[in-house]
C-alpha cells in the first residue's frame, strides 16, 4: 500500500500511458501537446517567447500595454480573474497592475512544479492579493475556490492557447468556459490571426532551434516517465503549414525505421512517419466569432496596427 500521494502519482501515470499508446497507435500517429509541460517544457517555452521570431507573445504584450486602461474598464470590479493555462503569469501582471478592484487571481496549470514557483513570486510582488494556484488539466473536471456572491468571475485565456484545441474541441472548450464565468461573467482571450505562411512557420521553426528542442522535450518526459527508450537523435522537429485547416501543426518525423519501448509496450517507427504533436489554429475575426457566438457576445475586439494578433473581451450570453 503506497500513501494517498504515490496512489494518485500512479493513477496520473496510468492515464498518462493510455493516452500516449492511443495516440501512437493511430495511422497518424500523435501525442496529447498537454504533455510538452513540465519543468523543463515551461522554461523551454518562456525561451521560446523571447524568439524575434515568435511574434505572438510580443505583439500580443504591445496590444496588452496600448490598451491596457480600456481593457481593465471592461472587466469591471470586484472581479476574481482565472487564468487558464497562466504559464509565467506575465501578461497578467499588467492586469494586475491596472485592475480598479480585484477580489481574487486563480492561475490554472497543469505544469505544477513551475505554477507554485511562479504563484510564490507573485505573492511575494503583490503581498495583499488573495492569489490561489490550483494544478489541473483544464480538459478534465477540475475544482475552484469558492467566490462570495457579487464577485464577477473572469476567465483569462491569453497566449492563443485556444489554437491548440481542434475548432471542435475549442467550442466545448469555450462551453465549458462560459459555464465557469456564469452569467455575469466575461472572458478576456487572445488569439492569432491568419497570416501569410512564412511568417507561421518561422515562429514555429527558429533558427536558434529552441522549438524543436520543446518539441522533442515531449520524448524526453516520456522516457523518464514512461520508462521508454526514445532516441532523440532519430526524431527530428518539423513545423508544417495546414492550409485546409488553418493551422501550423508540429510534428516529430522518424528518421529511421525503428522500435521504441513504452510503458509495457512496443511502437514501431516507419523511416519518415511523423507524430503530430501540435496544432496552433490561426483565425480571421469572422471565423472566431463563429466559433465564441453560442456562449458569448463579442464586446470588443483589439488588435496591432498590422493585424498579426487579436485580444478580444467576451461578455458570457
Ligand atoms: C502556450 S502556453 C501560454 C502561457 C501563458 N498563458 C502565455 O500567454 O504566455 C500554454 C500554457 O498552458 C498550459 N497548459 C497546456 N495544456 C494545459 C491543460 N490541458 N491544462 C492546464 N494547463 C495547460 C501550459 O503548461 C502552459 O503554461
Amino acid at each position: 500500500m503506497g500513501t494517498a500521494a504515490q496512489v494518485q502519482e500512479k493513477n496520473v501515470n496510468n492515464s498518462m500511458s493510455e493516452e500516449v499508446l492511443a495516440g501512437l497507435s493511430k495511422s497518424q500517429k500523435t501525442l496529447p501537446s498537454k504533455y510538452f509541460y513540465d519543468k523543463r517544457g515551461s522554461a523551454l517555452f518562456e525561451d521560446i517567447c523571447e524568439l524575434d521570431e515568435y511574434y505572438l507573445t510580443r505583439t500580443e504584450l504591445e496590444i496588452m500595454n496600448g490598451n491596457i486602461d480600456a481593457i481593465a474598464a471592461k472587466l469591471g470590479e470586484n472581479i476574481q480573474l482565472i487564468e487558464l493555462g497562466s504559464g509565467s503569469s506575465v501578461k497578467t501582471r499588467l492586469l494586475l497592475d491596472h485592475l480598479n478592484s480585484i477580489n481574487s487571481y486563480i492561475p490554472v496549470d497543469i505544469s505544477d512544479d513551475f505554477l507554485a514557483e511562479v504563484a510564490e513570486n507573485l505573492q511575494g510582488e503583490y503581498p495583499v492579493l488573495d492569489i490561489i494556484p490550483v494544478a489541473a488539466d483544464y480538459t478534465q473536471p477540475f475544482e475552484l475556490p469558492r467566490t462570495k456572491p457579487g464577485v464577477r468571475k473572469i476567465a483569462y485565456y491569453p497566449g492563443s492557447t485556444i489554437g491548440n484545441f481542434t475548432k471542435e474541441n475549442a467550442a466545448e472548450f469555450l462551453a465549458l468556459i462560459a459555464d465557469l464565468a456564469g452569467e455575469d461573467g466575461g472572458l478576456l482571450i487572445g488569439f492569432d490571426l491568419l497570416k501569410e505562411k512564412e511568417t507561421l512557420v518561422d515562429a514555429y521553426d527558429d533558427s536558434k532551434g529552441v522549438t524543436a528542442e520543446f518539441n522533442k522535450n515531449i520524448l524526453l518526459r516520456l522516457n523518464r516517465e514512461l520508462n521508454a527508450n526514445f532516441d532523440l537523435d532519430l526524431f527530428e522537429h518539423r513545423a508544417v503549414f495546414n492550409e485546409e485547416k488553418s493551422r501550423m501543426e508540429m510534428h516529430l518525423e522518424s528518421k529511421a525505421d525503428q522500435f521504441v519501448n513504452i510503458s509495457d509496450a512496443q511502437i514501431h517507427f516507419e523511416k519518415g512517419e511523423t507524430i503530430h504533436t501540435e496544432n496552433s489554429h490561426k483565425y480571421s475575426l469572422e471565423s472566431f466569432k463563429e466559433l465564441t457566438e453560442s456562449h458569448f457576445r463579442t464586446v470588443e475586439t483589439w488588435t496591432d496596427p498590422e493585424s498579426m494578433f487579436a485580444i478580444q473581451f467576451l461578455e458570457s450570453k
